[in-house]
């Protein structure tokens, strides 16, 4: 496995691979690697000749105030899990040359990006979609595959392949969840034990029967 981490290696790596007639498939994480992620690796692994996992926390997709300072990091860990899931090549940017001093451009969406997650983090998207464009013209892959759990990040990343003529396949992998049911998150470390209760009940709130389905199963009983 291959850790490159300057655009112009990258670069020279994808177009060797290119020239050798590679499909090449790309998951982008932030790293701090679980299970989600590896399912991930795993999914892509069998989709192209050559996988690239790029491991890149995005200050873009932070606003001031957030996480990103506390985001947690732990590049050996994720450099081992990475090998163990078959990744050919981890591409890890420094952010001073993935977003030189004069970098002024944003890829933002309209419609999508603006309600759910995007009321209460309004540049959020703005920063993913602009790094993942990123990430897309540096490892010109076939396919890329990113996580259900993070579903309008997923419908986003969708829209802007479309938008921007990319000829890639977005590949959404389903949620892989903690013992007690929460999803697989590398921010989960970061609740305390009364959050994740709370971050737990919402799955129990969407998985209650609603009244509907409840008279519904009470209609049909015999
Ligand atoms: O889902 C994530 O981990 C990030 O938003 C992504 C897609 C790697 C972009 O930084």
């Amino acid at each position: 496995m291959q850790v490159i981490r300057q655009l112009v290696e990258i670069r020279a790596k994808v177009a060797s691979l290119q020239a050798e007639g590679k499909r090449i498939a790309l998951v982008p994480t932030m790293g701090y690697l679980h299970d989600g992620h590896l399912s991930l690796l795993r999914e892509a692994r069998g989709r192209a000749d050559i996988l690239i996992m790029s491991l890149f926390v995005n200050p873009t997709q932070f606003a001031p105030g957030e996480d990103l300072d506390l985001y947690p990091r732990d590049e050996e860990g994720d450099l081992a899990k990475a090998k163990s899931c078959g990744v050919d090549i981890v591409f890890c940017p420094d952010a001073t040359e993935l977003y030189p001093d004069n970098f002024q451009t944003s890829i933002s969406l309209k419609k999508l990006a603006a309600p759910m997650c995007g009321e209460s983090r309004p540049i959020h998207f703005a920063g993913v979609a602009t790094v993942v464009t990123k990430l897309f013209n540096l490892c010109q892959p076939q396919v890329a595959v990113f996580g259900q759990k993070d579903a309008q990040q997923l419908a986003i990343l969708k829209q802007l392949v479309i938008d921007l003529n990319f000829d890639i396949e977005i590949i959404g992998c389903p949620i892989v969840r903690e013992e007690d049911g929460l999803a697989m998150s590398s921010r989960n470390v970061r609740l305390s034990p009364s959050e994740r209760k709370q971050a737990r009940s919402l799955l129990e709130a969407f998985s209650a029967p609603t009244r509907d389905s409840t008279a519904a199963s009470e209609t049909r009983k015999p």
